[in-house]
């Protein structure tokens, strides 16, 4: 059950060099965008999104239009087949033999390595679940490169649900592989990073620490990252009631920061950045929105012309081990292989990433 297309599910199946080649192809694409309005002319990129989404759908989908390329797909999954109880391999087998790439995102943490494993294209993640959102990552990345002009050396606040964020997820895995970043982790213990998180940053050999007060820690940061309390993934409204107004950036703070902390956020936001902030010009999650049509243009072009494939799974499948996660993949895809890794002697499910018990 292997593939043969170069995919796009985690950032970290890829090399550091891989990641500053498309990064400075999105800042060639921001600066000279007229040299490739026909660089995907005739392509067809498909956009599977099972859940909500604007920035991420639409600037994959702006992203191929601005390459000359045309797109499909669905943004609500109950206007699909999938109303009539499809499962996702179908689905992905059948619009990936209509597209030259398809763009997945689903609820269920692993769902794109699970598409990935029956397309006849090119798969990117665009946010599986709770897990990874390793595009937003690389519009991050742009961000950063764009606007502080480093990778390394930064000290990153990253602020919120750091617990279902899977773009604080996703940007951990990545700052962590460049020299000299410090992780300042900020949230109540409830939503703190799950700990395959911290157990990655202390394996980096990065310096990171968990803090609770946004305040104690803001004129240290080079970089904050807010984040939206994420009211669809916790299990009741009271859960999500008692964490939502915990943190909220407003002007008063942002003169305790440095003048030039750079503030980003995936968006959306719901009140965890007041909207006079918007006028700083440390602001730059507007910005960073718009980075992100550029670096997926560089994926998609990235992606179209790799020649190598690498192995989706890495774990063993010969296992008597199965995941009990139930917001992974394989709780509801039942044809899929039980793969497993095992790193330091802990056993996870190679999808969701989450310890199998
Ligand atoms: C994020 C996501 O969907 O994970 N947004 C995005 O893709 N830009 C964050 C969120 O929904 O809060």
């Amino acid at each position: 059950m292997e593939s043969r297309y170069p995919h796009f599910i985690d950032l970290n199946d890829y090399p550091v060099q891989w990641w500053n080649k498309v990064i400075r192809l999105g800042a060639e694409i921001y600066k000279h965008p007229q040299r490739y309005v026909q660089a995907c002319a005739g392509k067809i990129m498909a956009t599977l999104f099972y859940e909500p989404s604007t920035r991420t759908q639409m600037s994959f989908q702006s992203a191929m239009i601005r390459l000359g390329g045309s797109i499909i797909g669905f943004d609500n999954p109950m206007s699909s087949s999938v109303s009539k109880g499809e499962n996702l391999k179908d689905t992905t087998k059948v619009v990936s033999s209509y597209s030259d790439i398809l763009i997945i995102r689903h609820p269920k943490a692993g769902s794109a390595k699970a598409a990935a494993l029956t397309a006849d294209c090119p798969v990117v993640n665009a946010g599986d679940g709770g897990h990874l959102h390793p595009t937003q990552t690389l519009t991050d990345l742009l961000t950063l490169h764009m606007e502080k002009k480093r990778l390394d050396n930064l000290t990153i606040g990253l602020c919120g649900d750091l617990l279902y964020g899977r773009t604080v997820h996703s940007l951990c895995k990545a700052l962590s592989c460049y020299p000299g970043n410090r992780f300042i982790l900020i949230s109540t213990p409830e939503l703190r990073v799950p700990d395959y998180i911290t157990k990655m940053l202390a394996a980096s050999g990065c310096e990171y620490r968990e803090e609770s007060s946004l305040d104690a820690v803001i004129g240290e940061l080079d970089v904050l990252y807010m984040t939206r309390i994420q009211r669809e993934r916790f299990a009741s409204e009271e859960e999500y009631l008692a964490q939502k107004d915990t943190y909220r950036l407003t002007p008063e703070k942002m003169q305790h920061a440095k003048e030039d902390l750079a503030v980003l956020h995936p968006l959306p936001r719901v009140d965890e950045i007041e909207v006079a902030v918007d006028d700083d010009e440390r602001a730059l999650y507007f910005k960073q929105a718009q980075y992100g049509m550029y670096i997926r243009m560089a994926l998609i072009l990235t992606l179209l012309e790799s020649k190598t494939v690498r192995p989706l799974l890495h774990g063993s499948t010969e296992t008597e081990h199965r995941c009990s996660n139930p917001k992974c993949i394989t709780a509801t895809e039942d044809y899929l292989p039980h793969s497993m890794l095992e790193p330091d002697g802990n056993t996870l499910c190679e999808f969701c990433e989450e310890p199998v018990l």
